[in-house]
């Protein structure tokens, strides 16, 4: 175990979270407090910045400065406009220029982002399913007949929300189209893989694959995803899944992560990498605690 540089001082450390009430959130909290450090926890939410020639700070809403040695980024949470968004991750970017912060704001942005993501996994050489993302009818209709059975879903969305399948088959398949089309103005189309009822999350915390679970999907549901009723059961990891997973994670520049793999016909493929992952499921399942790793990682780094 580390201890913090000074003795006299205990490094603080911010946990930026929207839920208190979070497993993963309490238990940085307490891992941070179990290695002698002080926790901060942090809304982004609820900072403000202040900016003169000569001056510059970071306060709280009871106007305390935020003074901090290391952030680790649990949840930025949602926000109500696209300058909301903006300014927490620039306040994140603003910490990043004089202290560790885990995940950096790049690496939530890139894994975030399904469409630059698996641009980055491609560069990667990792294993990917076949996705094509257009704001055009024919373009989707043409993807769709290639790939015969997709998935539909958000660039920016999380816990298998907004994710429809559409066959090429089905009769109402254009108007379904021009309709979600309408909503999102632009559609992200994937080829289904054929898998057992299952995907599975494995977690990486620095090069190591430290976990994994399996997620089973329920009632015959195609999304396993814990938060729509998928059930977490402990899962070996392989060799395949470890290579392939910290790849995944260092394409999009994260310190630690979920990613999500899929046991296709002929292998694993790469999903998606989650830098904000929650460390429930895989504790229920393993009696591993994620956080603990995460915290001993951003330790190593303020030595
Ligand atoms: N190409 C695919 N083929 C088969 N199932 C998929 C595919 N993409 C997603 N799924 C299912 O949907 C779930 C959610 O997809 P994912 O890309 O991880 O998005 P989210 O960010 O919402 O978790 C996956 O965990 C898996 O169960
Ligand atoms: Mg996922």
């Amino acid at each position: 175990m580390h201890t913090p540089k000074q003795k006299t001082k205990p490094a603080k450390i911010g946990v930026v979270l929207t839920d208190p009430e979070d497993w993963t959130t309490q238990t940085f909290l307490e891992n941070i407090e179990k290695r002698g450090a002080k926790p901060v926890p942090l809304n982004l939410s609820t900072l403000s910045a202040s900016v003169s020639t000569t001056d510059f700070s970071i306060f709280s809403a009871d106007l305390r400065d935020v003074e901090l040695d290391a952030i680790i980024v649990r949840d930025v949470g949602i926000s109500l406009s696209l300058e909301q968004i903006s300014f927490k991750f620039d306040l994140l970017r603003q910490f990043e220029t004089s202290m560790p912060v885990m995940n950096s704001s790049a690496a939530i942005q890139n894994s975030a982002n399904k469409f630059f993501s698996f641009y980055l996994f491609k560069r990667a050489h990792l294993p990917i399913p076949r996705t094509t993302i257009t704001p055009e009818l024919d373009v989707a209709l043409k993807a769709i007949e290639t790939f015969e059975c997709v998935i539909a879903k958000p660039i920016f969305g999380s816990q298998g929300e907004g994710i429809l399948k559409f066959e090429s088959s089905q009769p109402d398949l254009e108007p379904k189209l021009t309709a979600l089309l309408k909503e999102r103005g632009v559609l992200y189309l994937q080829q289904f893989v054929p898998n057992p009822g299952r995907d599975i999350r494995v977690f990486v915390v620095g090069e190591e694959a430290i976990g994994a679970i399996y997620r089973v999907s329920v009632g015959g549901s195609f999304i396993s995803n814990l938060s729509q009723g998928g059930t977490p059961v402990a899962c070996e990891v392989t060799e395949e899944m470890q290579e392939l997973a910290v790849r995944a994670t260092k394409a999009v520049g994260a310190d630690f992560a979920g990613v999500d793999l899929i046991e296709g016909e002929e292998g694993l493929f790469v999903l998606e990498v989650n830098a904000t992952p929650s460390g429930k499921g895989i504790n229920r399942a393993c009696g591993i605690d994620v956080t603990e790793r995460i915290v001993d990682l951003l330790f190593e780094r303020l030595d």
